[in-house]
């Protein structure tokens, strides 16, 4: 596949592009904008990059808003009700079919990795197995990582611990954890414990619900993150919201931001959800309830972006499209300086697959074809448009093409808006 006029993030140059036998072969610099021969693919200026990557979602749960019941308080507490009256109508029918309509989303929204968590607090493990299924089914199309996620208690859910160790001999990924859900503190650091046991065990990522609450007392994070540095682990561990760290003491986060740099864990805010979920027992001032995204990007620990959910207990919008995302998490977190815009799609694309640990990630020769072409030249218009993804490619081959939105008539078109 030849590609000509795409432009590169961080170059405002153009550049070709060619592809062979699923694999980048050249990336080279033009002169200036060259007229494409027949079978090129002319990206007009276009931003070629990385495909964006969806670090945390929950599949098994998608798509159920309102089934039986809809969450009225927009609590994190009454969604988890919420999904314990539908868990008994779970099927692999239905669970096959919404992860499915899910994956289509995030795929026309330029996604082509995905972690996603999957309940398994449920004595029939109906979503693991099912997801494992889908993700051999779907191996040549889309990386899918299962987080083991134990949605309502890794000790205090009866068998929790035999059911998620049960969930990865079935073949799931990654061992998850919720420790600020359990019963108590103590039983909160012993799950921390048990589950990276597990992760060694099994030879598996890591990758926790840790402190979703505004609790400023909930401290699981530092748990995690010394246990990670004594096994030596961290870039294989991460810490999924953290919103308690919002309303930590500043002093406090102060020294805590030594431990998780020297551990090297991996962190993955849900901005959308965070708004949504927290704050809900303040009267005002509200808190935001997001994690410190900017600080600990300012400090060199690798962040990134997720959805969480999409039309489910705890969230009943989304739509799959992670600019959305990021637009929500560069307000939220004041990351609206200049330089903050042109690095801005790391948050949904190298530092995603840097937790993900995705092998042959980025546009570079070797690696494989994947990539998708967006409609704007530079990081900063992306975002600012919310572009549309016009092409996604896959080990060479197209799975999205898309025409760039266009008015078809009005009186105030006067010149090209860009
Ligand atoms: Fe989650």
């Amino acid at each position: 596949m030849d590609i000509v006029n795409a432009r590169l993030r961080h170059h405002s140059d153009y550049f070709s592009i060619n592809t062979a036998n699923g694999y980048f072969t050249e990336i080279s610099m033009q002169s200036g904008r060259v007229i494409p021969k027949e079978g090129q693919y002319d990206a007009q200026g276009n931003l070629l990059c990385a495909p964006f990557v969806e670090p945390h979602i929950h599949l098994d749960a998608a798509l159920t808003a309102g089934e039986p019941e809809w969450n009225q308080s927009g609590t994190l507490f009454e969604g988890i009700e919420r999904w314990r009256q539908r868990k008994p109508m779970l099927s692999a029918d239905d669970i096959r079919r919404r992860a499915l309509s899910t994956i289509e989303l995030l795929v026309q929204n330029g996604v082509q990795a995905i972690r996603t968590h999957v309940d398994t607090t449920d004595p029939t493990l109906i979503g693991i197995r099912t997801l494992c299924e889908l993700r051999e089914e779907l191996r040549d199309k889309i990386d899918l990582q299962i987080v083991a996620f134990p949605q309502d208690g890794l000790l205090s859910f009866p068998d929790g611990l035999t059911l998620q160790e049960q969930a990865l001999q079935l073949g799931a990924d990654v061992v998850g954890g919720i420790p600020h859900f359990e019963y108590t503190r103590d039983l909160g650091v012993e799950s921390v414990k048990k589950l990276l046991e597990l992760a060694q065990k099994y030879d598996c990522l890591v990758d926790v619900h840790c402190d979703e609450i505004d609790d400023p007392s909930s401290r699981f994070l530092e748990v995690l993150a010394s246990e990670a540095l004594f096994s030596g682990i961290g870039h294989r561990v991460t810490a999924s919201h953290t919103t308690a760290m919002h309303s930590y003491d500043n002093a406090y986060c102060s020294k805590l931001f030594g431990l998780l740099k020297k551990s090297g864990i991996n962190f993955v805010s849900c901005p959308t959800e965070s708004i949504h979920l927290q704050g809900r027992f303040d009267t005002y001032p509200k808190r935001r309830g997001v994690t410190r995204v900017k600080e600990l990007q300012e400090a060199g620990i690798n962040v990134c972006l997720g959805q969480d959910s999409i039309f489910d207990p705890w969230y009943s919008l989304g739509n799959g499209k992670l600019l959305r995302t990021l637009d929500f998490a560069m307000h939220i977190c004041q990351m609206m300086g200049y330089k903050d815009y042109t690095k801005a799609l790391d948050l949904i694309s190298d530092n995603s697959a840097k937790t993900l640990g995705l092998e042959g990630y980025g546009v570079a020769v070797g690696n494989p074809a994947n990539f998708i072409i967006l409609d704007g030249q530079d990081d900063y218009t992306v975002l600012r448009k919310q572009s549309d993804v016009l092409l996604s490619v896959r080990r060479g081959h197209i799975i999205l093409e898309r025409e760039a939105a266009k008015v078809i008539s009005s009186p105030w078109i006067h010149e090209t808006a860009d």
